[in-house]
């Protein structure tokens, strides 16, 4: 199986009121392809930071990462933020999603920002029936629970061909009931869509839906 995510001894730290804050120290990290990974961590622990480092909103200030074997030192700034948002899709605990559109037009929204034309919207279809939510196709997004938004969410992913998601606390804002339905979404597409995902949880019950756990524990990432 094909490495997507290599980090390779990352290190992150921020300025903060002339101090230096040293939040990832040594991480290594590889992710191959139809893994589900799961992070687990005190709060604070630089998890979040670990995820936006892999997505590209935040950068590393030590060690390489490669992402689907291309090394980002390697890459001008171009090219790495397109093979970043070609092959990332994120999940966040407070949901991404615009609420003031309805289901389709959030699902479909970076296909109109990116021009994407490899989604069709046909297959828009089918992918809500796969999410669960046919019948709220028209709804706007603040009308819905906040597991359905995170439906949105994931349905966004798979319509554009995301090879990898990134989840922050997907369910952190959901009951008990709705998180194992995100979580069985999450293996669904996993296993069916071969999607390879990296979850952060600050729930044991939640993590073991993954097929890894990993730990971040001052700056260190442990399996
Ligand atoms: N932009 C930033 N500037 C300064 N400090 C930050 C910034 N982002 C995160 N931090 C600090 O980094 C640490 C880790 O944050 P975070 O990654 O959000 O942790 P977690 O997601 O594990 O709770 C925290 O101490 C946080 O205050
Ligand atoms: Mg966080």
């Amino acid at each position: 199986m094909e490495t997507l995510i290599e980090l390779d001894h990352v290190g992150k730290s921020f300025i903060d009121n002339k101090q230096t804050i040293q939040v990832l120290r040594d991480v290594n990290l590889e992710i191959k392809e139809g893994e589900f990974i799961s992070l687990m961590g005190e709060s604070g622990s630089g998890k979040s930071t670990l995820l936006y480092i892999i997505a590209g909103f935040e950068f590393a200030t030590s060690g390489e990462m490669k992402l689907l074997g291309k090394l980002y030192t390697s890459l001008d700034e171009n090219s790495r933020a397109k093979l970043q948002r070609n092959n990332i899709g994120f999940v966040f605990q407070f949901y991404n999603l615009i609420q003031n559109l309805n289901v389709e037009d959030n699902i479909l929204l970076p296909i109109s920002i990116l021009g994407k034309k490899r989604a069709k919207k046909k297959a828009l279809e089918e992918i809500l029936e796969y999410v669960g939510l046919e019948d709220k196709r028209k709804k706007k997004v603040a009308e819905l629970s906040g597991g359905e938004q995170q439906r949105v969410a994931v349905a966004r992913a798979i319509l554009m061909d995301m090879k990898i998601l990134l989840a922050d606390e997907p369910t952190g804002n959901l009951d008990h009931k709705n998180s194992v339905k995100i979580m069985e979404l999450f293996q669904k597409v996993n296993q069916e869509k071969n999607m390879t995902i990296l979850q952060v949880t600050h729930s044991k019950a939640m993590a073991e839906y993954g097929s890894k756990i990993y730990r971040l524990q001052e700056g260190i990432l442990y399996a």
